[in-house]
Parts: structure tokens; sequence; C-alpha cells
């Protein structure tokens, strides 16, 4: 390996005159602010990743950036921020520095992040499936309980009682009121058996319950998790014919073809007149005036996460304060894998968790070698420019994929250095001002440098 050494413009460049071993080629790397016609000094934060935060999220998640190259803060004056984490803040365009490569929400919803914006800006936007799944899951089997045992009822009862010094005299007489059932040998129906429903079906079966389950979609991730005695049902209505406990995790989706009020009249009257309905999904899944008329005809139960306007008083009916997700341990989680997300894309190009961005992974680069990656509109002919491009500035390519979702394609490239000096500055330039190409990372050098932007046929680096 020869010592390359690394010429740089910026201000904050020529403070780092650092000899590098890197390549077996001498590479001209120019290309350290990434940022705006920015060049003070105090622009960048030499050789850190800046990570920009909105709300408060877990020190747990947070400490997973090494401080060696990442520097977290809320604010970042100059406007160069690399990377976003958030929760519920409400994201608008203007906040996003033109410096940002991605942005991870903390939480499955990305309702409170222009999406199709950063689509267009060629911004990947991350989330976190199943970071709370173990906080439902408990909640759901908290239901089992609920809908088994009336205990509210029996709650209430004590404090009733209690207010009145009559516990102990009325306590053995009363009980007779809250009698209830045992779990253990019933079935629960599973509908939707990603994250939260395969969890579910595991707990339930670990205490004793038969499952059945229903999942047109089923991924083999979460198949894999199910147990092994699990029936599977080829619809919801034979799914719940047979079930005492029925457990709804699927997601709420408007419109034809969606999931509105996919427990209506028709489901519900394929049911056992005292099944147990949980649901922690989304309050629309239910047919309210269909589920009143279910439970005022038999012995029928319904525990709900969700407000309901018809049922919030129902005597067979428990509505809990939207309570699923709210554990410390979901936070945190979701804090750590967002944090995981971005630093895997920030220091590998990985795509994994987007909400826009097709997935993507190469295996490790070789050493010697420098990940190149670029996002483009999905239009024919742009992997040929990228490929031409490596050729003509000589370079070989050793590993490569494009993928595609929607409007955009991403690609990954590991390239070889040859004998000659290659300006890697040219060479992005060149990749990103081409019609079609959105953005540019060079991975290679120190933490945040080799960014380009291609906006609307203006460069940004
Ligand atoms: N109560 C809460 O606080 C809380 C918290 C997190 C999630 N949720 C809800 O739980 C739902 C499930 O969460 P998850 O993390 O398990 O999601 P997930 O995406 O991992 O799993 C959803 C599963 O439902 C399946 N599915 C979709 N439509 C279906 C249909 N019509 N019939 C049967 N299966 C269908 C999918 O194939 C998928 O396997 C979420 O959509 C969300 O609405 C609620």
């Amino acid at each position: 390996m020869l010592a390359t050494t690394l010429r740089r413009t910026t201000a904050a460049a020529a403070r780092l005159n650092t000899t590098r071993c890197f390549a077996s080629a001498p590479v001209d790397f120019d290309h350290f602010s990434s940022g705006w016609e920015k060049d003070s000094s105090e622009y960048q934060t030499e050789g850190k990743f800046h990570i920009e935060t909105f709300n408060k999220i877990s020190p747990l998640g947070l400490a997973r950036f090494p401080s060696k190259n990442y520097e977290v803060k809320e604010d970042w004056e100059n406007n160069n921020a690399h990377a976003i984490l958030l929760r519920s803040h409400k994201l608008q365009e203007s906040e996003v520095d033109v410096s940002v490569r991605a942005i991870a929400r903390c939480g499955a919803g990305t309702n409170n992040v222009p999406v199709a914006r950063m689509s267009e800006l060629g911004i990947p936007v991350f989330n976190t499936p199943g970071a709370n799944a173990n906080a439902v899951k408990e909640l759901v089997i908290c239901g089992l309980f609920l809908g088994s045992r009336r205990l509210i009822a029996g709650i209430n009862h004590m404090t009733q009682l209690g207010e009145q010094g009559l516990q102990k005299e009325r306590v053995e007489k009363d009980k007779s009121m809250f009698g209830g059932r045992e779990i253990a040998g019933k079935t629960l129906a599973i509908i939707g058996m990603g994250h939260i429903g395969a969890a579910t079906a595991r707990e339930a079966s670990a205490l004793g319950m038969k499952t059945v389950g229903y999942d047109p979609a089923l991924s083999i991730e979460s198949a894999l998790k199910l147990p092994r005695e699990i029936s599977i049902a080829d619809s919801i209505s034979s799914a719940v014919a047979e079930a005492d406990y029925i457990s709804l995790n699927i997601p709420y989706i408007k419109g034809e073809g969606g999931t509105h009020g996919i427990i209506g009249k028709d489901v519900l009257s394929h049911m056992k007149n005292d099944a147990v309905v949980l649901n922690f999904a989304r309050g629309e899944l239910v047919d309210s005036d269909a589920m009143k008329e279910y439970l005022d005809a038999g012995d029928g139960r319904y525990i709900s996460d969700f407000p309901d306007d018809l049922l919030w008083n129902h005597k067979n009916a428990i509505l809990l304060p939207h309570l699923g997700a709210s554990t410390e341990e979901a936070e945190e989680t979701a804090a750590a894998m967002a944090a995981d997300t971005i630093q895997a894309y920030l220091e590998h190009g990985t795509i994994q968790n987007s909400v826009n961005f097709p997935a993507a992974a190469l295996p490790e680069r070789k050493e010697g070698s420098i990940r190149v990656t670029v996002a483009t509109q999905n239009v024919p002919g742009m992997l040929a420019y990228i490929s031409d491009v490596f050729a003509k500035h000589g370079i070989n390519i050793l590993q490569q994929i494009n993928t595609s979702r929607g409007d955009l394609a991403y690609n990954v490239i590991d390239v070889e250095l040859g004998a000659d000096t290659i300006d890697l500055k040219d060479l992005q330039k060149e990749l990103t001002m081409h019609d079609g190409v959105l953005s540019s990372r060079i991975l290679f050098g120190v933490a945040g440098a080799g960014y380009a932007r291609n906006i609307e046929g203006s460069y940004f680096v």
C-alpha cells in the first residue's frame, strides 16, 4: 500500500493535513465540506457525522453513536446536519439541511415526515418496525386476562366497598359476581401475524392456548417466529369461527380493499357468541355498530386500546387510552434501532427499514476499495450512465447492486483504484450532475465528506 496524501481546499480541510495509507493508488480527494458554499473552519466537526435530533430521544438509543465519529445535538447552527433522528416532531422540508443524507423516525408511522418530497430529493426515510412489538404483545396478553376474569369490574367494586368500609364484610359474598374463565386450552385466533401477531401467538401457545392464524401476506421472518402448533386459516371468518379469543394485529388501511371496519357484521356473525375480541391495532378496524349488536346479543367482550364513541360505556367493553407502545423499553428499542439503521446507511450505504428506498446491502467492501452510492430516479439508462462514468475514469467496478422501489432507484458500487491518480471530486460531480440522478455519496475519508446532490440541475456539495 502506498501512502496517500489527501489534498483539500477548504479551510477546515487545510487543518487536516493528513497522510493516509489507503489504496494502491493516489486519490485526489477534494470533497470535504459537504455543505453548500460553506468554507468556514467552524463548518464541520472534523471526522464526525452530525446527527440532528428533534424531540427527546432515549439516551440509550443515542449512546449507539460512538462519540469518536458521531456528534449528536439538537441544533446544527451552520445547517450542516448529516442525518435526522426524530419521534413525533412534524418535520418541515425547510428543516432538512441540504447536507442531510437520511432521516430516521423512532417509531413505525412516518406521517410526520414529508416522505414523498424526501423521495424526490433522494433522501431515504427510515422507521423502526417491530420496535414496540413486545410492549404491544404484553398488553394483548393482559387483554386476554381482562377479557376472561372481570378484573376491572372487580377492582371498581372493591374501591366502592372500600369507600364504605365494607370490603372485609362483603368480599367473599360478592366475589361470585366476578367469576371468569381460564385461557389455557382455549383457542386464540390471530388476525395478522406480523411483529405483534407472531409474538402474541408464541406467548399464547406458551400459556397453553391453541392458536389459529390468518395472514395472506405472512413474511418468512414472522413465519419463523410462530409456534409450531399454530394452524393457518384461509380467511378471517374461518379463523374466528372456533375461537374463544380473537386478536387483531393488522394495519389500518383506508379506502377500497382496505381494512376499515373489517370486523363488521359478516365476520362477527361467524364468531362464537362469547368470544373476546382484542383490538390493539386500530379502532377503525372495528365497525362499532356491528360490535354493539354483537355484545348486546351474547356474552362476548371487546377489549380495545382505542376510543369508541359508541362502546365506551358498554358493560362488556373495556377501552384503554392507547397504551400499547407506552413503555420506556419500547422507546429505547425504537431509538436504538433508528440509530443502528442510520449508522448502517451512513457508514456502509445499507438500506434497511426504509419507507421510501429499496432495501440494499452489499457484502463488506474489500480493503483498498471505495464504496460509492447513487440515488436516481427509476428511469431507463441510469445504470448504464453510472457504469460509463467509472469506465471513463479508468475505474474498475468490483461489485455493485441496483435496486428500485416506485420512482426511486439506488445503486451501491464498490470500485477498485487503478494505477493513476483519480480525482473523486470530478468523478462525483460527473456522476451526480446527470439528468435523473438525485444524490451520490463517496464513502471514503473522514466521516461527513463526499456527499453531493443534484437539486433540479444545481450542484450541492
Ligand atoms: N396499540 C398500539 O399502541 C400499537 C402499537 C404498535 C402497532 N399497533 C398496530 O398494530 C398493527 C400491527 O403491528 P405490527 O408491528 O405487527 O405490524 P406488521 O406490519 O409487522 O404486521 C402486520 C401484519 O398484518 C398482515 N395483514 C395486513 N392486512 C391483513 C389482512 N387484511 N388480514 C390479515 N392479515 C393482514 C400483514 O401481512 C402483516 O404480516 C399496526 O399496523 C398498528 O396499527 C398498535
